[in-house]
């Protein structure tokens, strides 16, 4: 079982498995099949807004490259230490994005994605936040209509795409993140929102700014960009090790996991077992987050559907799990719970 008894499921990207990931349209349905927290990822504009895109490239998820008028826009950056070919928020107005419309990111696996295409805007972070809001009192009049007990609120889970890319630019994401949560009420410890980065050095800035809880995400294998700028011989490897994860503790609550650090799974599909992660996360005070839990058969082990292999993470203690189908989310983890 879980440390906190019960798992809680991030919309990832809003429920990108049914509607192209970080629109508004996409947020909506996370929250009505029952996301209990809500996760987009942010990027800054020219004028220092927070907005919704999984990187600063904007290429792959928008009409971007049809507008003639923002042609002369495309450029090649350094990003994070990588050549990207593209155009970048950076190098936008709030305006001049707000007048390009989103795209499906992957539509050879989610066709049904594509319906949308060109009808749905780029969110800011404000317009999330007055959606989570919404949600929360529309679930709240509809249990009130039913006599039951106040719903758990819908939380957000906001990510910094690219901090220190952004910083070097003059447009620090911590500070408008932090402003803005505390305007829609998201303050304190048990905040109801979760603050996530790749990075280490920005999560401590956020540490000085905040209470909110914060989660310091973990790929499978390289190094946080920020240090590897710095020049120090710090890994993903190296933060999960019992000494690492006590040193995360230092200034997060919680860690986001590749889902391959909890459970590794053979070439062929057959899960390996449970590491000592879970266990380990959980010693150092740490609750478990992993990502990203998808049902397209292109993202699922070989006989395997989304809800069995959830049911072998939350067996395995996590205390909550990023999915593109917060429906199937919700019914696995409540069927684990039920279960007893
Ligand atoms: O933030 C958790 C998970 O979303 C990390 O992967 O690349 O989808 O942001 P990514
Ligand atoms: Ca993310």
């Amino acid at each position: 079982m879980s440390a906190v008894g019960r798992p809680i499921v991030i919309g990832h990207r809003g429920a990108s498995g049914y509607a192209p990931e970080h629109t508004l349209a996409s947020y909506f349905i996370a929250i009505e099949q029952g996301a209990d927290y809500i996760e987009p990822d942010l990027v800054m504009t020219r004028d220092g807004v927070l907005v919704a895109r999984h990187e600063n490239e904007i290429g792959g998820t928008t009409d971007v490259a049809a507008r003639a008028q923002f042609a002369g826009r495309r450029t090649t950056k350094a990003i994070d230490g990588v050549s990207v070919t593209g155009w970048f928020t950076e190098d936008f107005t709030l305006q001049e994005l707000k007048s390009l419309r989103a795209r499906e990111r992957i539509p050879e696996l989610r066709p049904a994605n594509t319906r949308l295409d060109g009808t749905l805007e780029i969110p800011t972070l404000e317009e999330i936040l007055a959606l989570a809001r919404e949600g929360r009192e529309r679930r709240g009049e509809r249990a009130r209509a039913l006599g039951l007990p106040p719903p758990a609120p819908i939380g957000v889970y906001p990510e910094t795409k690219h901090p220190s890319h952004f910083a070097a630019l003059g447009l620090a994401m911590e500070e408008p993140l932090v402003a803005a949560l505390e305007r829609y009420g998201y303050r304190g410890a048990a905040g109801c929102a979760y603050l996530q980065s790749f990075e280490t050095g920005n999560l401590r800035r956020l540490r000085r700014l905040t209470e909110l809880p914060l989660v310091q995400l973990i790929e499978a294998a390289g190094a946080p960009y920020d240090c590897i700028a710095r020049g120090e011989a710090r890994t993903y490897a190296d933060l999960v090790t019992p000494r690492g994860l006590e040193e995360i503790a230092r200034y997060a609550s919680c860690i986001g996991p590749a889902k391959s650090l909890v459970i590794p799974r053979e070439a062929d599909g057959r899960s390996m077992g449970a590491t000592s992660l879970v266990a380990d996360a959980h010693a150092a005070g740490l609750k478990v987050h992993p990502w990203t839990f998808r049902a397209e058969r292109a993202f699922l082990p070989a006989g395997v559907d989304l809800e069995s292999e959830l049911r072998e993470f939350l067996t395995a203690g996590i205390d909550g799990f990023f999915t593109d189908q917060p429906d199937v989310g919700a019914r696995a983890r409540d069927a684990y719970l039920m279960r007893g």
